[in-house]
């Protein structure tokens, strides 16, 4: 008899974040946050004119943005209204056969100022409830601490994570979760995708640039320096959380992000290949050695030392990092990009980072190479270097779905992209990886982050909203949907069906 690829209580799930889904943005003593701040962006960006410097949050954009207490033009206060519709969310999510969601608490939720000495109570029972409505379908939980958005107050008071006092702000926020929700949760993540400070560093640390800057590609045009000192004060606060939750419980289970971006040489001459050796240890190797070897690796102290960089430590530091390690790995995988000296390759989109071109790979609308093999090669390759489980905490595929007249919705592309991934997770768990479950990014569509719109959509629902947020915001199952539900009951085996 053929061996099932997936072990027996496999995680199959969907993510969402609480900035991209809730709305609400003023209601139940929420205040504003850095998300809500993101004004939308309401043409396609074609793959050729990628709107790349959108990504910057300038100081009169953030200055304008705070002026505007309306719903305005900023969809991340509108989101997919997840508020008002958790229950029903939840329930489809369940009626799909769903074994864990990975959701993320608002921190503007529960400390609307990020410095309140109290919590605001309404914040920490809307979070209650949801996880007893998660609890009630017998769904597992995977609570992300920190999804990018921070209350506003953090910056304008103290300028966000370059401030170390953001670590005791966040320890606190965190601590208070697990002291209510320590029972609720079944997997922690203090922060969403740890490397993303460098190439987004409004979403990663809340940083304000210059207005100079505005128009600019590279985010280095910051200073290094802050951006790499934000870098540790975020570090400290992962193993001070970790700390606190396993003061609490020491069996929780705490995992550390990064997102994946699956480097290859684009030829066989040793500098390419050296070149894709270095992206992948700067880009994402240096933070989760950080977070599951509990020491700076020593290729980034050099690194620092030929920028410039000095990291300030307070005494203490190198022990806290040394103690407090991840019980495991979670990462997002969207795309492979391609490692070239060649300062003229041909450029595409992808998450977080612009990727050159590679001409095996087909793309998607958005630009950002499919690559389910690369997934596999990520599995082996991570779980070689950590010897840890591992968690697919994102993967998907963006697509301008469309709604028919009988509300049916056709997305045979998407079938295809989870199938061909599927596939690769299998193999990579034959391959021998410790593989504890897979997080769909986006199960009911949400507010994209990178472009901030909402026809990227990823769900097996359909949410009918627009870029506006223009619509019903009625809720209506895709083809995905039933197709993902018969590859949860079949424990990943039943693949081929749902083409037709
Ligand atoms: C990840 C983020 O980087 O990519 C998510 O954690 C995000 O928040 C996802 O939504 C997909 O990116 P995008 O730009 O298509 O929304």
């Amino acid at each position: 008899m053929k061996r099932q690829a997936f072990p027996e209580g496999f995680l199959w799930g969907g993510a969402t974040s609480a900035s991209q889904i809730e709305g609400a943005y003023l209601e139940g003593g929420k205040k504003m946050d850095t998300s809500d701040c993101r004004p939308g962006n309401f043409e396609i960006p074609s793959v050729d004119k990628i709107k790349w410097p959108y990504r910057l949050m300038t100081k009169s954009k953030f200055e304008m943005a705070l002026q505007e207490t309306g719903m305005g033009e900023y969809p991340f206060r509108w989101g997919n209204d997840h508020y008002h519709h958790y229950k029903e969310d939840i329930k489809l999510m369940a009626e799909m056969g769903l074994k864990i969601y990975r959701m993320s608490i608002s921190w503007a939720r529960i400390f609307p100022d990020g410095d309140d000495e109290q919590p605001n109570e309404e914040g920490l029972k809307f979070y209650k409830d949801l996880f007893q409505e998660c609890h009630k379908y017998g769904l597992k939980v995977y609570c992300t601490i920190l999804h990018y958005s921070i209350p506003v107050n953090l910056v304008v008071k103290y300028g966000g994570w370059k401030n170390r006092k953001l670590v005791d702000f966040y320890v606190r926020y965190a601590t208070t979760l697990f002291e209510h929700f320590m029972d609720d949760v079944d997997i922690w993540l203090p922060f969403n995708e740890s490397n993303a400070s460098v190439f987004h560093p409004y979403n990663g640390i809340g940083l304000v640039s210059e207005d100079r800057y505005a128009g600019e590609r590279d985010p280095f045009v910051e200073d290094r320096q802050t951006i790499y000192q934000a870098v540790h004060h975020q570090l400290i606060a992962n193993a001070l959380t970790i700390k606190a939750a396993k003061r609490i419980n020491p069996e929780v289970k705490i995992s550390c992000m990064i997102a994946w971006f699956c480097p290859y040489p684009a030829t066989c001459n040793p500098e390419d290949v050296l070149l894709a050796y270095k992206e992948q240890q700067y880009e994402c190797l240096f933070f989760t050695d950080v977070m599951m070897r509990g020491t700076y690796p020593p290729y980034m102290l050099e690194y620092f030392k030929r920028h410039g960089i000095r990291i300030e430590m307070q005494q203490g530091d190198e022990e806290i990092l040394a103690a407090y390690t991840s019980d495991l790995l979670s990462f997002s995988y969207y795309f492979s990009s391609v490692a070239t000296t060649d300062p003229n390759w041909q450029k595409t989109d992808g998450n977080l980072k612009r990727a050159n071109v590679n001409p095996y790979l087909k793309r998607s609308e958005w630009g950002w190479q499919i690559d389910p093999v690369g997934l596999r090669i990520t599995l082996n390759q991570l779980y070689d270097r950590y010897q840890k489980p591992i968690f697919i905490a994102e993967n998907g595929l963006g697509a301008n779905d469309r709604l028919e007249g009988d509300g049916s919705v056709h997305d045979p592309y998407r079938i295809e992209y989870l199938r061909q991934h599927f596939k690769a997770m299998a193999a990579a768990i034959e391959d021998g990886v410790e593989l504890l479950g897979y997080t769909m990014w986006g199960v009911i569509d949400l507010v994209s982050c990178g472009t901030v719109e909402m026809k990227k959509r990823y769900g097996f629902v359909y949410v009918d909203a627009d870029d506006r947020g223009n619509g019903t915001f009625r809720r209506y199952k895709k083809d995905s949907f039933a197709w993902m539900k018969q590859v949860i009951e079949s424990n990943g085996e039943n693949l081929e069906n749902g083409m037709e």
